[in-house]
């Protein structure tokens, strides 16, 4: 489906890394605070066992948040610069955050990130848009959990954001996330049948869903989906 190819999204968040960090800090900007993490973490559900997978990373904040409640993580971004910042910014949790430079749309790097035993949870804050083609990180991440284990995202509001006037077509486009930001990133649009049935397809079931609003309006930002493996 995409139009602009992986690496021309790439060379943008290379670009952007150093101001996506400095933008995002130990404790993420108030967007991520007040209309992600709650939800996220509401239907994640972390404990102490758990051993989580986190996607598209950026600069840490949420695998330290995860790595605070005692739980080990992987944590990957395919920007070497986004990741060198993230291990530098995350330093004091080397123990328990493993930070690796993966693209989400190599499955023979995904696989990659198999260790001595399953994930029991995966989880991707506000990438899923940002991601070229995500029918292998689907399979992979259902291949890479265990039984029963869940994968949690929270990807932009594909009926309400969005820069161009197409809904069931899955297209690509310029955009930005945050004011002054380096430069444009390509933005993935995909309707919301396409993502739920790319996670039925793949062997889960959605037993979880919100759509969080930034502010008091009408029409959401953002779509925080659960999807468990079965
Ligand atoms: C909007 S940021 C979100 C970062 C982080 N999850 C957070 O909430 O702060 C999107 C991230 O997706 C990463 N990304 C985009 N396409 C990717 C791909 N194909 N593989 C891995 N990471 C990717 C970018 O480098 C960037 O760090």
């Amino acid at each position: 489906m995409s139009e602009y190819p992986v690496n021309e999204s790439l060379k943008a968040w290379e670009a952007n890394a150093k101001f996506w960090d400095d933008c995002m800090g130990d404790e993420s900007n108030q967007f991520h605070r007040e209309v992600v993490r709650p939800k996220v973490s509401e239907l994640l559900n972390i404990k102490a066992d758990d051993f989580i997978l986190d996607i598209a990373c950026g600069n840490g904040n949420y695998s330290a948040f995860i790595a605070e409640q005692g739980a080990d993580v992987v944590a990957f971004d395919y920007s070497e610069k986004m990741v060198a910042l993230a291990q530098k910014r995350q330093a004091k949790y080397s123990k328990k955050i493993e930070f690796c430079v993966i693209d989400a749309t190599d499955e023979q790097a995904l696989l990659s990130l198999r260790r001595a035993k399953p994930y029991t949870k995966a989880v991707s804050n506000m990438a899923i848009m940002d991601i070229a083609d995500i029918t292998k990180l689907f399979r992979c991440v259902n291949e890479l959990l265990s039984q029963g284990g869940i994968f949690v995202f929270a990807t932009q509001h594909p009926c309400f954001v969005t820069l161009t006037e197409k809904y069931l077509t899955a297209h690509s486009y310029y955009g930005i996330a945050i004011e002054g930001q380096p430069k444009e990133q390509c933005y993935y649009h995909r309707s919301l049948q396409e993502i739920f049935n790319l996670c039925f397809q793949n062997g889960f079931v959605i037993d979880g869903f919100y759509e969080e609003s930034y502010g008091i309006k009408e029409k959401p930002d953002v779509i925080i989906v659960r999807a468990r493996k079965v």
